[in-house]
């Protein structure tokens, strides 16, 4: 895709989008398969219940359901979209699965590539095209959230296997020379603090013939130190949030929403308290889906534009977290 430069200031929020699959794995249920409990959980994290993904549902299929349904509310002819970027850390090939959205919509005209930043990806991905829209580069993009983590949580591990289910949601975003309604942002990574949350590879020594060996391909599953990345989560997410809202200007009353990554209803309520957001403003759909990764922000804001409690120049405050470990935040005005 060629760069087309439109003196473009600015960027406008046009439509959301979102896709869960149908399989519903609930407390009771997964306390049949590990030793917890509805009450657990409940207190715990807020998580009554999490989608998994089932044959058909692989983070291709549910971005693209996700993607399409931002397009038809952004009322976009496909062929106008310049960029599509998927936020995932579970593609279903390794190589990228966001070529393979762009050829399920017919996007013919669009760039396609992934990104990878865990639980701050979405937020990662909305920055990165914001950048290039505002710079000039391209007009229309779509970015999407869409992970399956239940292929890669450990079904044993009573510690982390409570938090975790599948989903996608997108945005449809436009450059415009008239207003900014992406206000600012600020992005961190610790890899020195990367052990406390990751998926790593898991690598079988094979031999390819005599002497020659190489290591066969793989990943192992999700290893978390919870209460590391808990303390992480409410100390540095206030910090981002707060710095954000001082470069430009704003006080916390003057936000509308405040829509964090879902991992834990305990974080939520903390940053919240932290930053006095009072909880009616704090965007929380996590008892129903739990922690869907890179999906959580997108889902989240896609609910809350359908039934309305988003509204047009709404005032977002957002901030996305986890893996890296990494972590992000945006001011945005919807519309
Ligand atoms: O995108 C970022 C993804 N990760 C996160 O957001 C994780 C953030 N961390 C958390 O949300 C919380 O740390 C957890 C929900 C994971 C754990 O909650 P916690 O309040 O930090 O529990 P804990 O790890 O301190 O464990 C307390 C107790 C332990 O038992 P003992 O040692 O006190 O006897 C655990 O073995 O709870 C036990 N426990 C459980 N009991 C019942 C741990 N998991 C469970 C469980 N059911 N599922």
């Amino acid at each position: 895709m060629e760069g087309i430069n439109f003196n473009q200031i600015g960027v406008s929020f046009k439509g959301s989008g979102s896709y869960v699959p149908d399989q519903i794995l609930t407390n009771p249920k997964i306390s049949q398969k590990v030793d917890t409990s509805n009450e657990w959980i409940k207190s715990r994290t807020g998580i009554s219940e999490r989608r998994i993904s089932s044959i058909g549902d692989n983070v291709t299929e549910m971005g693209y359901a996700a993607a399409l349904s931002a397009i038809e509310m952004a009322h976009w002819d496909i062929k106008t979209i310049d960029l599509i970027i998927l936020a995932t850390s579970t593609p279903n090939d390794l190589f990228g699965s966001a070529p393979s959205v762009q050829a399920k919509l017919g996007a013919f005209n669009a760039v396609a590539f992934d990104l990878t930043a865990a639980c701050s990806g979405f937020l990662f991905a909305l920055i990165t095209a914001s950048q290039f829209l505002k710079g000039g580069s391209f007009k229309r993009a779509i970015v999407i959230g869409a992970d399956q983590l239940s292929s890669f949580v450990d079904w044993n591990d009573r510690r982390s296997c409570i938090l975790f289910g599948d989903g996608a949601g997108a945005l449809a975003i436009e450059a415009t020379n008239e207003f900014d309604n992406f206000i600012g942002f600020d992005m961190r990574t610790d890899g020195g603090r990367g052990s406390f949350l990751n998926l790593p590879s898991k690598n079988n020594k094979d031999s390819i013939i005599d002497d020659i060996d190489f290591l066969s391909g793989g990943f192992s599953s999700i290893q978390m130190n919870g209460q590391e990345v808990y303390k992480f989560a409410v100390k540095e997410v206030p910090i981002i949030l707060e710095k954000l809202l001082k470069k430009m200007k704003y006080n916390s009353d003057q936000v509308d929403w405040l829509l964090l990554h879902q991992a834990n209803q305990r974080i939520l309520d903390s940053v919240g308290e932290r930053l006095k957001i009072p909880r009616e403003k704090i965007l929380s759909n996590l008892e129903k889906y739990g922690n869907t990764s890179a999906a959580t922000i997108p889902l989240m804001m896609d609910e809350a534009v359908r039934d309305y409690r988003i509204k047009q120049n709404d005032i977002i405050a957002t901030s996305g977290f986890g893996a890296g470990l990494s972590w992000g935040a945006a001011l945005i005005k919807w519309g």
